[in-house]
């Protein structure tokens, strides 16, 4: 058994205990098997936090105090904002042999270092909110063989190098809300036609889903670029794609990264 402490049980959290909790256990034998981990979460949150104990009553613990949360853990998660790191982790005391993980966005290593103290880990992650559907990418840095076992029933790991590489998927990581929006807005036109909401979404989420199962089969960026301008001469595709070419609508999507970019470097 291994106590995952939680401080800040917001939605990537709760994602993340909910994808543990309805994990499918492979290896019970090994303490860092899904089915093996017990939680200890902070009282803030409460909703959340009350939710996910009387869910799963035998896998998780709401602590009084984010001391109580660190004091009982061999692992402590750090998913709390950036921006109230400083308030809630200064006055907190971590143990050397402590492993951390921080799914802070804004923070490094060494900045979490500097309010741990010094500790056996410090990893820093990008997970998302799939992770409770145990599908999706999770990047984290450094490689490491625990982080590996334990999150590999939450969705596909992507190892990283450096801290560098991981500010670019924290970036990349900021396109969910605006392709959520894209689903929304071909499914609500969709409806506003006259189909369904029904057989909008289905027909939306499956196409998406389709062509991101048929571009992984690619490698390089050629490729992918090539599918992009795979269109029938005078087609439907191809006027779709030259109407949003004129309104610079591919564009935006690289300029708002690049917006995300300058945030996570400052
Ligand atoms: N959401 C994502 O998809 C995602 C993905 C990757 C990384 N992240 C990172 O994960 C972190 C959390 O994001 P989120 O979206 O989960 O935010 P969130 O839903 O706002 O969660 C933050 C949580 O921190 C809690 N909190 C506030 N003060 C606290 C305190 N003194 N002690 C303990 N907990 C406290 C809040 O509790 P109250 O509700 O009581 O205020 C809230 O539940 C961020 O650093 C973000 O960059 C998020």
């Amino acid at each position: 058994m291994t106590n995952i402490g939680v401080i800040g049980v917001g939605t990537i959290a709760y994602a993340l205990v909910e994808g543990f909790c309805t994990a499918l256990d492979v290896d019970l034998a090994s303490p860092l098997s899904a089915g093996n981990l017990h939680f200890m979460l902070s009282p803030r949150g409460a909703i959340k936090s009350a939710a996910l104990a009387e869910t799963y009553p035998d896998r998780v613990t709401v602590c009084q105090t984010n001391q109580e949360v660190i004091d009982r853990s061999d692992w402590v998660f750090l998913t709390i904002l950036p921006r109230d790191a400083d308030e809630i982790l200064s006055p907190l005391h971590f143990r050397p042999e402590q492993k951390i993980l921080s799914i802070m966005s804004d923070h490094s290593i060494e900045k979490v270092r500097e309010w741990t103290g010094p500790t056996a880990k410090t990893i820093r992650m990008v997970p998302l909110p799939m992770s409770a559907l145990h599908i999706g990418p999770i990047a984290y840095t450094p490689a490491d063989p625990e982080i590996r076992e334990m999150f590999s029933p939450l969705g596909q790991l992507i190892e990283l190098s450096n801290q560098e590489q991981l500010s670019v998927i924290s970036a990349l990581s900021a396109v969910m809300s605006p392709f959520y929006r894209v689903l929304y807005e071909t499914s609500a036109w969709g409806t506003s036609q006259g189909l369904p909401e029904s057989a909008a979404i289905d027909y939306m989420t499956s196409f998406f889903e389709g062509i991101c199962v048929r571009t992984r089969t690619e490698r390089d960026i050629e490729s992918v670029k090539l599918l992009s301008e795979e269109m029938t001469p005078g087609g439907l595709n191809e006027m779709a794609y030259n109407t949003m070419e004129q309104d610079d609508a591919f564009a935006s999507w690289s300029r708002a990264l690049s917006e995300v970019m300058k945030r996570l470097k400052s």
